[in-house]
């Protein structure tokens, strides 16, 4: 749907008269998976699709909630919109106006809001931090409440980890809110400094495969991840104090390694170790030109992901080892939380045609499921429209 045709949804609903539109985009990670939460660096960029949100103040004392995509819709006073609503889509933009009922902002006056979203849900491309984040920017705006855009980043995880129940790292919200057109976030999420990075890709692109896998990003798996990872922390600890995994270098792990008793804590810090000077080495590379390279620690990054983290599972194995065989990928990898969900490769102008087909095909046979591609673009982060 284009925006005129989503202003035309808007009305229908809610009737004639002013109102505004925002957008902030989903997110595809170049490299640096699962690294956010433990202090390390990460790659992504803002996708062109994502969430739309349009908001009408209004005299009641509450705010109405529906969407283009699911059907539930409600109302709610402006006094509750701290509360969770059952498991309804609604909680991620609640939980973002619970968190600036935290900070002591008074609503007085409700509004109407129409969202609807292009990312596919469940799809590891940020459809919840894109939706949490154009809430956020839209709050801020309507209300004029003058708070930075980092802020806003800060109080989108935070309603994914209140209302969502994922205790998410910053990486997807930040890349919504942050985001710049033809350039990915060299971020490092412990100092949250950044860098905007040009990725000029001369006869190259980012394609998006997705599994359409029916296993989503279990908040469960997630979360066990997280609690594993603070596991290692403490292991290591015992020779070293630490307060994150990114403090300890590549160099020093592998003296560490053995010392760490814990199997599957092992395991988890060397993935998330080797992981962030992946990512720092691959910026590096992409910097000096050398793509072929940056496609090698794409690799690295989804081999590690499998053997020692252990969130990629059949279907986006088979999509990588698949993508892997065409002529003119230069590296492909799982991409966002894992446990299904999409990856991400850099295929050579010439062979997208038929990386689509044959991938596609042999994807099709080996899992029975009928996967969807979308060659990236790279997009600006959370804006208002009009
Ligand atoms: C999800 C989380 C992010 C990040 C990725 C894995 O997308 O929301 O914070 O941890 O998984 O890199």
């Amino acid at each position: 749907m284009n925006i005129s045709e989503l202003k035309n949804e808007f009305v229908k609903r809610y009737g004639e008269g002013d109102f505004h539109g925002y957008f902030s985009p989903g997110r595809v990670n170049l490299i640096g998976e699962h690294t956010d939460y433990n202090g390390g660096f990460v790659f992504p960029c803002a996708l062109s699709f994502g969430a739309y949100l349009f908001l009408r103040r209004t005299d009641r004392k509450s705010v109405r909630f529906a969407s283009l995509n699911l059907p539930f819709e409600t109302e709610v006073k402006v006094e509750d919109l701290d509360k969770k609503v059952g498991r309804e889509w609604v909680n991620y933009p609640i939980g973002v106006f619970a968190q600036f009922l935290k900070k002591g902002v008074q609503f007085g006056q409700g509004a109407d809001i129409l969202v609807y979203g292009d990312v596919p849900n469940g799809a590891g491309l940020s459809s919840s931090a894109a939706l949490e984040m154009v809430t956020a920017m839209a709050i801020n705006e309507t209300w004029e409440i003058g708070l930075e855009r980092l802020e806003l980043v800060k109080m989108s995880q935070k309603a994914e980890h209140e209302f969502a129940g994922v205790m998410c790292g910053i990486m997807d919200q930040f890349a919504s809110g942050m985001g710049k057109a033809d350039h990915a976030i060299f971020l490092n999420c412990d100092t949250l400094d950044y860098d905007l990075v040009p990725v000029e890709l001369d006869g190259i692109k980012i394609v998006i495969s997705n599994t359409n896998s029916p296993h989503k990003l279990d908040s469960g798996m997630y979360n066990l991840r997280v609690s594993e990872c603070h596991a290692a922390v403490e292991a290591i600890s015992a020779h070293k104090p630490i307060k994150v995994l990114a403090e300890v270098s590549w160099e020093e792990f592998k003296s560490l390694e053995g010392k760490i008793e814990n199997p599957t804590a092992r395991k988890r810090a060397r993935h998330v170790i080797s992981e962030i000077a992946r990512t720092e080495q691959a910026v590096q590379e992409l910097r000096n030109g050398n793509i072929t390279k940056f496609g090698e620690l794409m690799n690295g990054s989804h081999d590690s992901l499998r053997d020692d983290y252990e969130v990629t599972g059949p279907e986006l194995d088979t999509m990588v080892e698949e993508a892997r065989k065409i002529n003119g990928v230069i590296g492909s990898r799982m991409t966002g939380g894992g446990f299904g969900g999409c990856t991400v490769s850099l295929v050579k102008d010439e062979a997208i045609d038929h990386f689509i087909a044959q991938v596609g095909k042999n994807y099709e046979d080996r899992t029975g499921l009928k996967p969807a591609f979308y060659v990236a673009e790279i997009g600006d982060g959370a804006k208002r429209l009009f």
